[in-house]
This record gives structure tokens, sequence and C-alpha cells, in this order.
């Protein structure tokens, strides 16, 4: 954390494992409509602590998604919506996610407050189907699951006037993690839950992740493992006409597509590369989001032609002639630079660096790369280190030379699948910024189609130099 954060920490903040086996699933429609709890008391007696403590406290609760963790808090409640903005450090701007465990929890919010969506006698059900039409296929395809819908806000509404920032409709989600689900469930009250990073950081997709951002800030962290998407949910508003997708996300545009009255669905968000100029971007920028300590600096990618070597991208703007490290005033920081790469489909090792010298050639004003460890990290991700040379004299025959140390390179690969690098993400900006480095390099992709876009869309948030 810190030291601004570490201040104001109160509270000892616990990380508390859930077992994830025997949760639950959907495999039954029904408990789309209704979610059943859990029978196994050592996975509910966490989630029952968590459960007490948003009832009864205003101290939100981290806890996992199949998108990115969340911090969660009483959705009808004001004081416990305003300890969201509290713990992250953001402004009351934004208006927040309503995540439901079921359909049925979901009605009763779209019933205005002072009545019931329910089938008693005593108060007669105003609306059977207050869920618009227009949904019922996303709904049936995707819930539980990575997408938010916009729906109505009724007047007087159930909701905490924090959670949707004075606009007159309200984000709704079911998240696929059974975790989730059982906690909501539990806790008896829709959750209001953005990300559980501080502000303008990755969003987190560890507990650990959540304990590094907000430890003394919150009270319990629950913890079910890696996210398994890696972004969060995709945004849709059906209420307008043609329906616009405003956060790209863990469902994609042409799965939206694919579904009954979403085949015209457009592009409603705008990326950052899209709002004007697009080298450079100072930090700091109003679309900064989703950033490390580094300065950030992305290159896009273009797409290439199946023909072209895959090392074709990204080799010229990183290849460095001169000594100098792109970005980085290395006589300002008076010590070699520290860089992180992130590769993803096509750049070389080092991404663009040059490779050890070639002993043949004069390198006497040129770089060159020496790799000291090579590791694989997990299936989907590899971490190696190097340092970057610049030559002080010409390489003759076999002998090694001298030369002026530039910069120690971490380079983690993602794979080229955009799933594993949805998946690891925000987790490699993180790490990276751990190992304290100035500038971090990240090889974007096409953002064609999939969950590319949603790739794409964070980092060119994250980023505080496009290049392409
Ligand atoms: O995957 C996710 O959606 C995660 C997990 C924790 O569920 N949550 C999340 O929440 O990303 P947050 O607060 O970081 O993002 C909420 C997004 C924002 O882009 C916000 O503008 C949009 O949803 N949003 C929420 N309610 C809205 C509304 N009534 N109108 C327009 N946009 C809305
Ligand atoms: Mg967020």
């Amino acid at each position: 954390m810190d030291t601004a954060q570490a201040a104001e920490a109160v509270f000892k903040t616990r990380i508390l494992p859930v077992k994830t086996t025997n949760l639950g699933d959907f495999d039954q429609l029904t408990r789309l409509e209704k979610w059943e709890l859990p029978r196994d008391q050592d996975i509910i007696q966490p989630l029952q602590q968590a459960a007490e403590l948003l009832k009864k406290s205003n101290i939100p609760v981290g806890f996992p998604t199949e998108t990115v963790y969340g911090l969660g808090a009483d959705a009808t409640r004001s004081d416990a919506v305003k300890g969201i903005y509290k713990a992250k450090g953001r402004p009351l701007d934004n208006p927040l996610i309503v995540h439901v465990c079921d359909l049925s929890m979901l009605r009763e919010l779209l019933a205005p407050a002072g009545q019931t969506n329910g089938h008693s006698a005593s108060a007669p059900n105003p609306n059977p189907n207050p869920i618009p039409q227009i949904y019922w296929p996303l709904i049936m395809k995707f819930w539980p699951g990575p997408l938010t819908i916009l729906l109505p806000n009724p007047r007087p509404s159930k909701l905490a006037p924090e959670v949707t920032a004075g606009l007159p409709t309200f984000g709704a989600r079911m998240p696929q993690s059974p975790l989730a689900l059982s906690l909501i469930k539990l806790a008896g009250v829709p959750l209001a839950a953005p990300s559980a990073n501080a502000s303008t950081k990755p969003s987190p997709t560890t507990a650990e992740h959540v304990l590094h951002d907000l430890d003394g800030r919150i009270e319990i962290i629950l913890d079910g493992g890696t996210c398994q998407v890696g972004v969060e949910s995709t945004v849709v508003d059906g209420l307008c006409n043609p329906p616009i997708v405003l956060r790209p996300g863990g469902v994609s545009i042409d799965q939206l597509r694919e579904c009954e009255g979403w085949e015209c669905v457009v592009k409603g968000y705008k990326d950052a590369s899209e709002l004007g100029s697009t080298t450079p971007r100072a930090p700091g920028m109003k679309y900064k989001h989703y950033s490390p300590k580094a300065k950030v600096v992305l290159f896009e990618a273009t797409l290439q032609p199946a023909t072209k070597p895959a090392t074709s991208l990204g080799a010229g703007p990183l290849s460095t002639s001169d000594g100098q490290v792109p970005h980085i005033d290395l006589e300002l920081l008076g010590r070699p630079a520290r860089i992180g790469i992130v590769r993803t489909r096509h750049w070389d090792k080092w991404a663009g660096f040059h490779h050890a010298p070639d002993e043949t050639q004069d390198r006497s004003t040129t770089t060159h790369v020496t790799s000291s460890h090579d590791y694989p990290q997990n299936t989907s991700s590899q971490l190696r280190m190097g340092k970057l040379w610049q030559s002080g004299s010409r390489k003759t025959g076999s002998q090694s030379t001298e030369g002026r140390h530039l910069a120690d390179i971490i380079e983690i690969s993602l794979g080229s699948e955009t799933k594993d690098i949805a998946h690891g993400l925000f987790s490699v900006l993180r790490e990276l910024d751990q190992r304290n480095v100035d500038v971090i390099y990240v090889e974007g992709i096409e953002d064609e189609g999939d969950i590319a876009a949603a790739v794409m869309n964070r980092l060119r948030k994250a980023a505080s130099i496009v290049e392409d």
C-alpha cells in the first residue's frame, strides 16, 4: 500500500479462503430463477461471516466474481454504498453495478420502493414480467455471466441513490461465480460492487491483489482463487434503439449480435485512441485508468497479413541504436532503467531490442540484450529477464566487450490466445509494478470482434503513450 493510503488504514484485513468445489452450478434453469445455497457448512461459514458484516456494518467486502474481484456493499443502504467509495478512494461520480443472485431478486428491484414483486395475496403482483423483453435472449444465453444490462430504475427506488449517480437506469448483473451468488443470497440484498482495486489501479484478479490495494481499509476478502475471465463485464443498454455496448467486456459484440433483437447492436463507447491525437498521451490524462505506477507505452497492433513474418510488429519502434531507451531519460534517471515488456502475439523475444551482438559486426554504437533467466511462470505466461547493453567498443572474435548497462529488462509473455491475454493482463501489469519498472511496453492485439476489444479498451486507458 502507498503511504498516503496506509495513513487511513483502520482495519485488520483478513483473507478468508472459500472452498470452491461443490459450490453449485448452473445445470438447471431453476437456478436462474432462484439460487440455492450450498449445504456444505465448511463452504458456507466464511460466506456467512462476510454476509453478517454486509448486513450489520458499512464496511464493504472483497469477493471474487468470474470477471474480477468486486468490492460489495448492500445496494439498498446509502451508508453502506458510501463505504465502497471511501475504501476505494474514488469520487462519487460513476454509477455502480448491482449484483443479484437470481431473477427473483432482480424483479423485486424493478418494483417501486414499498411494493413487492412477490406473489402474495396481500400484495398483488403489479407487473409479473418487469424485465424488458429485449433482454430475455441475453439473459437466457449469458446469465449468470459477464454481462451487465441497464434497467429502468423505478421511482421511488429500493436502491440507494449513490448506486445510480442520479441516472434513471441502473446496471444489473448476475455473476457466474457460485461463491458470489451465495454471498448475495446470504446477505439477502443486492450488492453494489465496483472492481476491488484502489481508484485508478488495474482491476484485481486475485485476493492478494485486493489485499495489496485495500489492506487496512476493509475487514474481509473472500478468496476464491484467480478470476477466470480477467476483464470486467460487458455493459449494454437495450432500452435505446439500436441497442448499444457501453463498455466492452467478457461477452463480445459478435456474441451479442447472435441474439434476437441485438443483430444491430452498436459500439457506444470510444477508446482513448479514438478521442483525439494518438501520440503522445501525457500521464494523468482524463482517460488514464487501470494504471500501474509505471508509465505504460502501448504499441497498437495493425492487422498483419498471414504471410508477413510475425516479428514485424513492433520490431521497429523499440529498436534502439543510439544508447537511448525509448520514453526514458537515462541521464535524469542516473541509473540503468528498469523496463517491463508485455508480449502477446507477434513480438520476437525482447520485443525488438537487438539480441546479443553478432560477432562479426561493428556494434560500437548499438545495443544488445543478454539474457539471464528463462523460466516458465505458468502455462499461459512466461517471464524472462535480461540486461540491455550499449557496447563500448568494437567486438573482436569471441572476446566479450564491456559496455554501458542501459537497462534491466523483465519480459512477460501472455501467450497468443485472447482469453489467456485477458486472463493475465491486469495481473502482469501489477506484477511489473511490484518489480518497480520505470516503463512498461505492451504489445497490443487486433481488437476485432471478440473479447480482444475489452483487452484493448483497458490497455488504451492504462497507456500514458500510445504508438502505432
Ligand atoms: O465485471 C464487472 O462488471 C465488475 C465485477 C466486480 O462485477 N464490476 C465493475 O464495476 O467493473 P465498475 O463499477 O468498475 O464498473 C461499472 C461500469 C462503469 O463503466 C459504469 O459507467 C457502468 O458500469 N454503469 C453502471 N451503471 C450504469 C448506468 N446506470 N448507466 C450507464 N453506465 C452504467
Ligand atoms: Mg473498475
